[in-house]
């Protein structure tokens, strides 16, 4: 009588997968300024909490010229802990999430003063740090300290869940949790010290490459064979899409005050809220629709009607909880216009554009302030 084939034992799943994404990794890893060769060797745990950091929001090609000057001008854990923020805040110009910047500044100084500045070595240690996070605090267990954790962001949920074939959110807490204890487990049979931190990061690398969320490259994917999403048609349908919310509107105008020397006004934000304490051209939001962007800096400034405001452009900028509505205007102002806005904005100051391009600047307020210049 024919055997009937057995089935695998999920073991022996786990075991092959994990293989294969350590093999396809050692041959597919993208170069990163930030990822040493051989692959494998154990890496600067400060370099992993800055890059890993770094690529939390922001898209690797972005990441890449920001994080070499920004470990060309912070090389060790203490130059980081000793700079002020504003010189952190420059550097991190253009990544935007900006309180990214601070919290890595908290966790550099914690390390200074509560671990004589070294690291923590494993993921407990180092979630005590401020703004670690598990994921954070298992790249750095993982990639600094071979750690067998896995790191899992949501492109690697997905993958996992498609691996799986369950249909859950990738942004789902639940499914996050799920796939947290799924790829510890599954990256422990590729075998001995680093294999699991390779097949952890290739997770990483597998979700940002190939098991992308439309049109994935499932023909060169190494987990293939055992993709159940795959075998079943359902990658299409996993992760399921999340329910979109709308986001309220805001609306701003940012006002490009210039005196004739070429400077313009400058303002710091407020320590708290969106763009904390981060330098801006006056900017005045409001939500009620009905009033004009000019009416409201007229009034803001108390411009009288010699000012001639010009309005420059109009964009929108959306961020997690909000959508900015933002007008850009621009006015030449004469040293009696200057005196009467300085009472209006205590705070303002004037500077050059040359001088404003080396402050921490949001990327809007880039657009605004140092567009075209
Ligand atoms: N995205 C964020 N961190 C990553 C890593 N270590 N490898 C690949 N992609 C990543």
């Amino acid at each position: 009588m024919a055997r009937k084939p057995s089935k695998p034992h999920p073991g022996a799943r786990d075991k092959a997968t994990a293989q294969a994404l350590v093999r396809w990794f050692k041959a597919n890893a993208r170069e990163m300024p930030w990822r040493p060769r051989p692959l494998g060797i154990k890496r600067d745990p400060y370099v992993v909490l800055v890059s890993e950091i770094m690529l939390q929001q922001t898209q690797v090609s972005r990441v890449a010229p920001a994080f070499e000057r920004f470990i060309a001008r912070f090389p060790t854990i203490e130059s980081l802990a000793n700079a002020p923020e504003p010189d952190i805040l420059a550097l991190w110009s253009g990544l935007g999430y900006y309180r990214r910047a601070k919290m890595l500044h908290a966790a550099a100084q914690a390390v200074v003063s509560d671990h004589a500045g070294t690291m923590p070595s494993t993921s407990h240690a180092l979630k005590g740090l401020p703004g670690v996070g598990a994921y954070t605090a298992a790249a750095v267990a993982s990639l600094a300290f071979h750690e067998p954790t896995a790191m899992v962001d949501g492109n690697v949920t997905r993958v996992l869940l498609r691996f799986d074939a369950r249909r859950a959110g990738a942004s789902d807490p639940k499914a996050i949790a799920w796939a947290r204890s799924r790829a510890d487990a599954l990256i422990r049979h590729a075998g001995p010290t680093p294999a699991p931190t390779l097949a952890g990061e290739a997770l990483m690398e597998l979700g940002a490459t190939v098991c992308t969320p439309r049109s994935p490259r499932c023909d060169v994917c190494p987990l293939r064979t055992w993709c159940v999403a795959r075998a079943t048609g359902l990658t299409d349908t996993i992760p399921t899409p999340k329910r979109t919310k709308q986001t309220p509107t805001v609306r701003a105008v940012s006002i490009v005050l210039e005196d004739h020397a070429g400077r313009v006004a400058i303002e710091t934000r407020p320590a708290k809220g969106m763009w904390a304490s981060m330098v801006q051209a006056p900017t005045i939001e409001w939500a009620d629709d009905s009033r004009d962007a000019t009416d409201v800096a007229r009034e803001a400034l108390a411009l009288g009607p010699s000012a001639k405001l010009r309005e420059r452009e109009r964009f929108t900028h959306q961020t997690t909880h909000r959508r900015f509505e933002f007008t850009v205007l621009t006015v030449r102002v004469t040293d009696r216009m200057k005196r009467s806005i300085e009472r209006q904005r205590p705070g303002l100051s004037w500077a050059t554009r040359e001088a404003i391009a080396g402050m921490g600047v949001s990327s809007v307020q880039a657009r605004v302030l140092l567009n075209g210049h």
